[in-house]
């Protein structure tokens, strides 16, 4: 530990007197130097007793961006972040260095966080089917993204000093006053879109199309406001979307599937191997609840187990949600 602290004080000044800093490798090694002084490898209940105080240390050594990221990694991905953190620094302290965004040149890629996929075999031998008829055809409305946003506020600023304007709290620091208001039913800029509006949009499509066969709806419901995800917004926003299509939908089926903002924090669900509590992903009940009677009955389970379903459109057509969290990167 003494000949680590040593070493950290040599290998500051050493650097700064024998050759141009070049600030993103001198970052790292700082960073490394910390972890190796502050002894995280000494033992695995070191690593279980301070990683947020770790995590602080290095963020404040370091000045990243005002204690926001530090902050953010600590409280939105909370105990989520603490676990991953927690494995990735038993495998090796410095991936710590590699997870913090101080620009290391090195892209830590733990192997203890592989997401192991059992393929089910080869692909088989292709074989020719009759063609279907080719005069059928079917009318699917598809929406997407709808990222409706529950604090939109007509008249607040849209032009904001935050990422997601148009909302109640937000302000331009520029000057005193709302510089461009909100307009009532949506904003080009950094806003999402207001309830009322897609339920707008929604009386208009029923109105003047009157046979659509089935509705998709491909994830996305919520805002952008990212930093204030979490799983009670997120289940009211997923039965809220899931209410307003039953209204407009009444005899038509509709099929959800999850998109990267229905993460809880955004881009995250766990695979289900991992220990339960926070981490688990509490919406697939509340998904299966919601969509209970557009999905299958023997699907919904797979709906509780994974975010994903099949259904038997008609002969010759099936319809396959995926879980697209599973395919994202960020995840
Ligand atoms: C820490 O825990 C890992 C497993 O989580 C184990 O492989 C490793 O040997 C442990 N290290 C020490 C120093 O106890
Ligand atoms: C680590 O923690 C475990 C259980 O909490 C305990 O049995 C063990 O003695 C601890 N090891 C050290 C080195 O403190
Ligand atoms: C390295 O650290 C300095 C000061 O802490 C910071 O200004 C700079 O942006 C960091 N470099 C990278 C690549 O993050
Ligand atoms: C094509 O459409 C016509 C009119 O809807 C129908 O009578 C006919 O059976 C269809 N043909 C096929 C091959 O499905
Ligand atoms: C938006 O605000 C920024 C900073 O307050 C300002 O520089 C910019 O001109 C504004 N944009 C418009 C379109 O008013
Ligand atoms: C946000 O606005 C509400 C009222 O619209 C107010 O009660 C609350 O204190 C504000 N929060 C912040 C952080 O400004
Ligand atoms: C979830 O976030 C909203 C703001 O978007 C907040 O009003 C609410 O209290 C939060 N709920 C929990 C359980 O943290
Ligand atoms: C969805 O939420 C909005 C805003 O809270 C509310 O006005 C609306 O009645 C809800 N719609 C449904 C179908 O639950
Ligand atoms: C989940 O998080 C809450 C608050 O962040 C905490 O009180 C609780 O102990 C956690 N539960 C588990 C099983 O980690």
């Amino acid at each position: 530990m003494r000949f680590l602290i040593l070493g950290f004080i040599i290998g500051l000044s050493g650097k700064s007197l024998a050759e141009p800093i070049q600030l993103d490798n001198t970052n790292c090694t700082i960073c490394e130097l910390l972890v190796d002084a502050i002894g995280l490898s000494l033992d695995n209940n070191t690593v279980d007793g301070c990683v947020e105080l770790v995590v602080l240390i290095v963020c404040e050594a370091l000045k990243i961006e005002d204690e926001r990221v530090c902050k953010g990694i600590v409280s939105e991905f909370g105990s989520e972040a603490i676990y991953i953190l927690k494995a990735l620094i038993k495998e090796d302290p410095r991936n710590l260095c590699g997870f913090l965004p101080i620009g290391c040149g090195y892209k830590f890629d733990p192997k203890g966080f592989r997401w192991p996929l059992v393929m089910p075999g080869l692909k088989p031998q292709h074989e020719d089917v009759p063609s279907p008829p080719k005069n059928q055809t079917l009318k699917v409305l598809h929406l997407s993204d709808l990222h409706i946003d529950n604090h939109y506020l007509p008249g607040s600023e849209a032009n904001c000093s935050e990422p997601q304007c148009c909302r109640s709290n937000n302000t331009n620091v520029e000057k005193a006053g709302v510089q461009i208001p909100a307009a009532y039913w949506g904003t080009i800029g950094n806003c999402d879109l207001p309830y009322w509006t897609a339920e707008d949009m929604l009386q208009q499509i029923t109105k003047t199309h009157t046979d659509i066969d089935y509705v998709v709806v491909s994830g996305d419901l919520e805002s952008h406001a990212v930093w204030t995800y979490n799983t009670t917004d997120h289940a009211y926003m997923i039965q809220n979307v899931s209410g307003l299509l039953r209204k407009y939908f009444p005899n038509t089926k509709v099929y959800f599937a999850l998109g990267n903002h229905e993460g809880v924090p955004i881009d995250n669900i766990a695979p289900h191997w991992v220990p339960q509590g926070n981490l688990s992903y509490q919406l697939y009940n509340v998904m299966a609840n919601a969509w209970d009677d557009w999905v299958p009955d023997d699907q919904l389970a797979v709906v509780k187990y994974r975010g994903c379903y099949m259904v038997k459109l008609y002969p010759g057509l099936r319809l396959i949600s995926f879980n697209t969290l599973y395919g994202d990167p960020e995840n």
